[in-house]
């Protein structure tokens, strides 16, 4: 019988206890191939991005994207969507009208899916999906845009887009809402809902009273 042979060779494996130098073995090649797929797949780019501001693909649902429209509906101008994802919420602002429909992603293999899809739909070359970092592209001349970010970068982003947007701009929030502005209107429900805000509206409003909790920090 040969000896290295695997009929041979599992039955002593799993005979064989792990060991602490075993399990922790196990533990860094999971952590390592967890890893590997965040950094690989599902964030690549963000190196740069401080970690309390990487915030990771959740694509809308067909709700979130049709109430992100409602709201939208009627409005002059373009579209541009801050971390784009698979690109179907500017996808559909360009069916809807929206021009010019652009989406910021860091992501490259989402950047490439999105032009794939606007392929697909026949509209590769008329929206426009770029690989940035939301944070360092300039707003002055949005009017339209949508977020579907994570509570965590919410305080920071109002602080960018009152500096950089036009007075005639209008925001929508997907999923979560923003934590210190007027809602003009909501649409949908549950985790379906979206929240349209004016950024004229929030720049007349009076500065927000600071809370016990940030007097004391
Ligand atoms: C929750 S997903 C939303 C995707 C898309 N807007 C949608 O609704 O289907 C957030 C997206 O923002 C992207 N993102 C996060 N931080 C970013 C940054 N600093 N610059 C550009 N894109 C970013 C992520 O890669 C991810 O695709």
């Amino acid at each position: 019988m040969d000896p290295d042979s695997p009929e041979e060779a599992l039955p002593g494996l799993s005979d064989r206890p792990l060991g602490g130098w075993g399990l922790l073995q196990v533990a860094a090649g999971s952590g390592l191939a967890v890893y590997a797929v965040w950094a690989g797949i599902l964030m690549p780019g963000f190196r740069r991005v401080p970690l309390r501001l990487q915030v990771p693909y959740l694509p809308a649902s067909r709700a979130q994207v049709a109430n992100v429209m409602s709201l939208l509906k009627g409005r002059p101008g373009g579209l541009t969507d801050l971390g784009s994802g698979d690109g179907r919420i500017v996808l559909e602002a360009y069916r809807q009208g929206f021009r010019p429909a652009v989406g910021y992603e860091l992501n490259p293999w989402l950047v490439r899916l999105a032009r794939f899809h606007a392929w697909r739909a026949g509209h590769y070359g008329k929206v426009s999906y770029l690989r940035e970092d939301l944070w360092k592209v300039n707003l002055e001349q949005c009017k339209n845009i949508s977020v579907f970010l994570a509570p965590s970068v919410l305080p920071l982003l109002q602080k960018k887009l009152l500096l950089e947007l036009p007075t005639d701009a209008m925001v929508v929030a997907g999923r979560y809402p923003f934590p210190d502005w007027t809602v003009y209107r909501v649409e949908g429900e549950g985790v379906d809902r979206a929240w349209a805000y004016l950024i004229q509206a929030q720049r007349q409003a009076p500065p927000k009273e600071p809370t016990t909790e940030s007097c004391i920090s």
